[in-house]
């Protein structure tokens, strides 16, 4: 098989790469990417060094790129990661949100129509049901939760699974999407709530937690995300959804003091900031069809994965460092100085 795996340069599409590389040692894997300040190359040093990875760098929503790639490839399927990824950004500047997930993934639907392909998968997450209540503890989302979002991220996202809908039943095109909840491990953007808090604890510095830390948050591990996306591009339904999530729901606040007391530091780094705008209060997905249907279980806790992220940033200390050294900083001063 021939697989393009779009944003690969990113957290969970590098993942996805070593997992396929490993796993699959026959198939061929072809990364796309825009390189933006989340892609780095650095991470797919190794998968440079496989002779059945190549690495191409362009802009999804770039018509004459992603169709030239095609005409040279003829790939068999397309699991597009690449995206806008963090909601913060979403509410700082919307535009390049729609432009990347939205228009992107439509230019990539629009070659496989044109070139032909078994699959194309879309990389979705499990925002687009918008939140749930703290004090229902008992309600899950579902496939057939309704798509109802609350930030521009989610907005795109939802607008893209639509998308990706539409062409299922206009052009036939056969696709697959998988919602999943929130990731964590390595390769992890320094941005995100666990490595921004491992990398600033790390140092000594303040953690911001956004209003009282209350939100609820369904953690997988990131190996297991990809477990799942590589079970449904091979043996999921085509015109399905399938939800991941592993039960594995924690507070903000009960993740932040995780990683002080495995690092052996003091509560009192925690900094209680402005909230979020908007801010989504739980996420906790029900993942009872991709396990019945294709045999899928997380095979990480939350105890044992948050152990081996931290250790993972512990002894890659060179690839955070370049990124907080870059233009990173700036975007953590424009956040989080008047909050
Ligand atoms: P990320 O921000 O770490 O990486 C995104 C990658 O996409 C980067 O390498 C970036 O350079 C690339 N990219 C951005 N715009 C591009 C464009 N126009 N053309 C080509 N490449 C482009 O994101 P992530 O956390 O790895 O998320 C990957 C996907 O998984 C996204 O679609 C996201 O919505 C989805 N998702 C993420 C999570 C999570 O917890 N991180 C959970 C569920 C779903
Ligand atoms: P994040 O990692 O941005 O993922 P998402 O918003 O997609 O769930 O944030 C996870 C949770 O952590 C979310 O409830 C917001 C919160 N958070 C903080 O409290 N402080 C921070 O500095 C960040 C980045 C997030």
């Amino acid at each position: 098989m021939n697989i393009l795996v779009t944003g690969g340069a990113g957290f969970i599409g590098a993942n996805f790469v070593y997992y396929e590389l490993k796993n699959h040692p026959e198939d061929r894997i072809v990364c796309l990417d825009k390189l933006t300040y989340a892609g780095n190359l650095q991470t797919l040093d190794d998968a440079m060094k496989c002779s059945n990875f190549r690495f191409v760098k362009g802009d999804i929503a770039d018509r004459e790129c992603v169709f030239k790639l095609f005409e040279e490839e003829h790939f068999d399927i397309v699991v597009n990661f690449a995206a806008e990824s963090h909601v913060d950004r979403s509410v700082e500047n919307p535009e390049i949100f729609l432009k990347t997930n939205i228009l992107g993934t439509q230019t990539l639907m629009d070659a496989c129509r044109e070139y032909g392909i078994v699959r194309y998968h879309q990389v979705s997450t499990d925002e687009v049901y918008g939140d749930l209540p703290l004090d229902r503890p008992d309600l899950f989302f579902t496939e057939e939760t309704p798509i109802h979002t609350s930030s521009p991220y989610s907005a795109s996202k939802a607008s893209a699974d639509l998308l990706v809908l539409a062409y299922a039943r206009t052009f036939k095109l056969p696709v697959s999407i998988t919602r999943c909840s929130n990731n964590y491990g390595p390769y992890h953007f320094p941005e995100k709530l666990i490595p921004l808090m491992i990398s600033r604890a790390l140092a000594d510095e303040s953690l911001p937690v956004y209003g009282k830390g209350e939100n609820v948050r369904d953690w997988l591990y990131v190996e297991d995300h990809c477990s799942a996306i590589d079970l449904v591009i091979r043996k999921g339904r085509v015109g399905e959804v399938y939800n991941i999530g592993g039960h594995n729901e924690r507070t903000n606040l009960e993740v932040v003091k995780t990683i002080l007391r495995l690092l052996n530091k003091p509560e009192s780094l925690i900094t209680y900031v402005t909230d979020r705008p908007g801010h989504d209060m739980r996420y906790a997905i029900d993942p009872t069809k991709i396990h019945t249907e294709l045999g899928w279980l997380p095979e990480t806790s939350f105890d044992e994965g948050i152990k081996r992220t931290i250790q993972w940033y512990l002894d890659n200390e060179d690839w955070w460092q370049n990124i907080l050294k870059g233009d990173y900083q700036n975007y953590y001063e424009r956040m989080y100085s008047n909050r």
